[in-house]
């Protein structure tokens, strides 16, 4: 026995060793092209934020004021120098210490040598073997200096050397390691082996035998080809797509039926004057994100009809088909008394839970009969819901504080329903969460969900804290799971997107013919500046600090005067509660102050444009503006934002965003503000509007691209794949369970 041990052992190092050398080279050929991209990426945001200032110096007469500006560009340790060259060769300026190696006409030189041109897009790089060690070169032209010009950054890459040897060492290391304990356990294994039990074990992997292992590995080897297929769906190569979308729905759970339970319906039937009807789209960025997901899956979308004509347009089960003109999905409309609506909606809803949510400085109202109408409601909802699926483990998507309760009652009538719950504002910290009467009701009804979405991973964190607070039950941090006897609710960060492309986009003219239109329209001049604000009319939206950063900006930037203007259009919303009416008020009465302050002749700085645009006339003042402000005071994601980076296909405007909305955390090119700041917020739009053409590109490019990879098909994607994992798991559970307690049946 002892023989045969270290005769595998043997066996075994000698593997390792070849193993070790074989991965060393892949390793040391991985990261060393990591650390390139790394040295580039960081040489090229360098440049990009000096490039303001080694422009504004490049002509200077004071040579001081460019060697500053390269000398910023090597405040990271490993930059050996920078300079800046004309076209031609000439040296204009360099760092301090820059290596004489790599003056200006040895570069032009070199590239020249390796076939590189000078202007390629984003820069180019050189990578040179020096006896002292290997360095990186990087290089951008300026098209905006005289004589064009280019910069050049040397980095010094020796230390790929020093972490090469590191690597190495470790590695050998760490397979040694490895080897000794595996050999270990083996010869324990191999004296502690029963020689009859290993046979029996055999025959029944092999399935010629042993018949009480069968089912189990039947059951595994199912659950690890649907979990290795469904990490395939989610692997981060492609951008989604509603047919990739759809590939989950058949693939993973079987082409099931989704239902999707929203108070807004994504599709309001209204009369009109004349007697006719009238489809409108809601302003509302659930409807935004969630209508593109219900054209590409198919199933019912239950809602509150709160169209004038929705009723006539029903069918004996409240249901019509939808997009009108497509047909792909049902929506099913629930309909509500106007006590109802007053206590649900207006009341606990939006009096009650949105100022709750949100930091605005707005105290939240809650009243008992409205918690009984929002009872009553989700009640109803929950039914309707119980109404459409068509069988007992449904797949249902309920959105937003509309319906906290709704999750837990399906589950008393649907116990193996999986129940994804998006809630689309922030949830807070529980200080907060303890002023509404009900908390505990709430949180336990959320907790009827088998996975519960927020934006952000501190909205999962405050509601994993609220549970902790005030609900009896075990929080498993590392799965970031509640647990509640045998059930669990998994609490996640999806954060939400828009469809891309955006459909609404084929319709319109290109951005020129955009920008041109609106400011006929406005009545502005043809080079007029124009900035935009596109909401609710809503008191989380900061609309009021918008407009007050707008006067700010006049009063510190005269030049603009005349010639900058702000449109902004606000959609009535709620417009039943006080605070919304009062909001309305004081946002017109600021508009005229800033007015009547800097209006001359036929300019007004703003315009408020209060009434529902349609998707279209929305896009076409993104398209059309040179800069669009996000100013929310507190905003869970916030989708103008990102409907704006969409609308720039000429990759032109410049996006200014509160730093409090979750889309800060995602579009990190946008100029991030403090939108209470009005001083950094003016003087960000002053940024923008000087901002030059190629700086544009290179943010919009980044943002855009990003919002492509991250659009809304991936989000409702992960979130159903994470659905159907937990939909295997949960049914291997059960065949186990049901096997353990009856054994006699396979
Ligand atoms: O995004 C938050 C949200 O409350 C959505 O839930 C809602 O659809 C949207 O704002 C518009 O609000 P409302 O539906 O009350 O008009």
């Amino acid at each position: 026995m002892l023989v045969r041990a270290a005769r595998f052992l043997l066996v075994l190092l000698v593997g390792l060793g070849v193993l070790t050398s074989v991965a060393h080279g892949v390793l040391s050929r991985t990261t060393r092209r990591w650390f390139e991209r790394d040295v580039e990426l960081r040489a090229r945001l360098a440049v990009t934020s000096a490039r303001r200032s080694l422009v504004r110096h490049w002509d200077s007469a004071h040579q001081g004021a460019l060697v500053e500006a390269l000398t910023d560009i090597t405040r990271d340790e490993r930059v050996m120098g920078t300079a800046a060259c004309d076209v031609d060769g000439r040296q204009r300026a360099t760092s301090e210490g820059f290596p004489a190696a790599f003056a200006c006409p040895t570069v032009l030189a070199r590239l020249r040598a390796e076939g590189l041109a000078l202007d390629t897009p984003g820069g180019w790089t050189l990578n040179v073997d020096l006896p002292g060690g290997p360095v990186h070169l990087y290089g951008v032209a300026l098209t905006e200096v005289s004589p064009d010009g280019f910069v050049v950054v040397v980095h010094d890459m020796s230390f790929l050397e020093r972490r090469e040897a590191t690597t190495r060492a470790q590695l050998l290391l760490a397979f040694f390691v490895l080897a000794l304990a595996a050999a270990g356990v083996t010869v324990i294994a191999a004296r502690l082996a029963w020689r009859g039990w290993q046979a029996d074990l055999r025959r029944a992997l092999r399935g010629d035998g042993g018949r009480e292992f069968q089912p189990l590995m039947r059951d595994v080897r199912e659950l690890v080809a649907r979990l290795t297929q469904e990490r395939d769906a989610d692997a981060p190569t492609g951008v989604w797509s509603p047919e990739r979308l759809r590939g989950v729905l058949t693939q993973h759970l079987q082409g099931e039926r989704v239902v999707i339970v929203a108070n807004r319906e994504p599709y309001i039937h209204q009369r009109t004057e004349d007697g006719g009807v009238r489809v409108v789209h809601p302003a509302s960025g659930l409807v935004t994100a969630l209508e593109p997901v219900m054209r590409a899956c198919s199933g019912v979308w239950v809602a509150h009809g709160s169209g004038s004509a929705d009723r006539e347009t029903v069918d004996a089960h409240d249901r019509v088909k939808v997009p009108p003109g497509e047909e792909s999905y049902l929506l099913r409309r629930v309909w509500l008394t106007e006590e109802e609506e007053a206590g649900y909606y207006y009341g606990f809803s939006n009096e009650g839970l949105w100022p709750l949510c949100h930091v605005a400085h707005i105290r939240p109202e809650f009243r008992e009969a409205d918690w009984e109408q929002y009872r009553k409601v989700n009640q109803r909802f929950a039914d309707a819901v119980c109404d459409e699926v068509d069988s007992d483990d449904p797949i249902v998507l309920l959105q937003d504080y509309h319906f906290a309760l709704a999750p837990a009652m399906i589950r008393a009538r649907l116990p193996r329903a999986t129940i994804i719950t998006f809630w689309h504002i922030p949830w807070p910290n529980p200080e907060r969460v303890a002023i509404c009467p009900w908390r505990d009701q709430l949180i336990a009804g959320m907790l009827g969900s088998s996975i519960l979405g927020f934006h952000t991973q501190q909205h999962c964190n405050n509601f994993l804290d609220a549970v902790d607070t005030f609900v009896e039950s075990r929080i498993d941090r590392e799965n970031n799971a509640v647990v509640q006897g045998a059930r669990r609710t998994l609490v996640r960060p999806y954060p939400i997107s828009i469809e891309w492309p955006v459909r609404w986009l084929d319709e319109l003219p290109s951005p020129e013919d955009c920008a041109a239109g609106v400011r006929r329209e406005l009545g502005l001049r043809p080079d007029a500046l124009l900035g935009v604000g596109v909401d609710r009319l809503d008191y989380t939206k900061g609309i009021e600090e918008r407009l007050a950063a707008v006067d700010t900006l006049l009063e510190r930037h005269p030049e603009l005067r005349g010639r900058f203007t702000f449109a902004q259009l606000a959609a009535p919303s709620r417009t039943r509660i006080a605070r919304y009416q009062e909001l309305n008020d004081r946002v017109e009465a600021l508009a005229n102050k800033i007015n009547e302050r800097w209006s001359t002749g036929d300019y007004r700085p703003v315009v408020l444009l209060r009434a529902h645009h349609e998707p279209p006339a929305v896009f076409r003042y993104f398209r059309a503006a040179d800069l669009c402000y996000v100013s929310s005071l507190h905003d869970g994601m916030n989708l103008v934002a990102k409907e704006f980076v969409a609308a720039r296909t000429d990759e032109r405007g410049v996006l200014i965003l509160s730093e409090f909305t979750g889309a800060a955390r995602e579009l990190t090119e946008a100029l991030v503000v403090n939108p209470y700041d009005l001083g950094e917020a003016s003087e960000a739009m002053a940024a923008a509007l000087a901002m030059p053409a190629a700086e544009q590109q290179e943010r919009m490019r980044a943002m855009r691209s990003l919002v492509a990879h991250f659009n809304v098909y991936r989000w409702a994607g992960r979130m159903l794949v994470d659905a159907a994992q937990l939909r295997s798991r949960e049914r291997l559970t059960d065949r186990l369970t049901r096997r353990l307690s009856d054994p006699g049946r396979a």
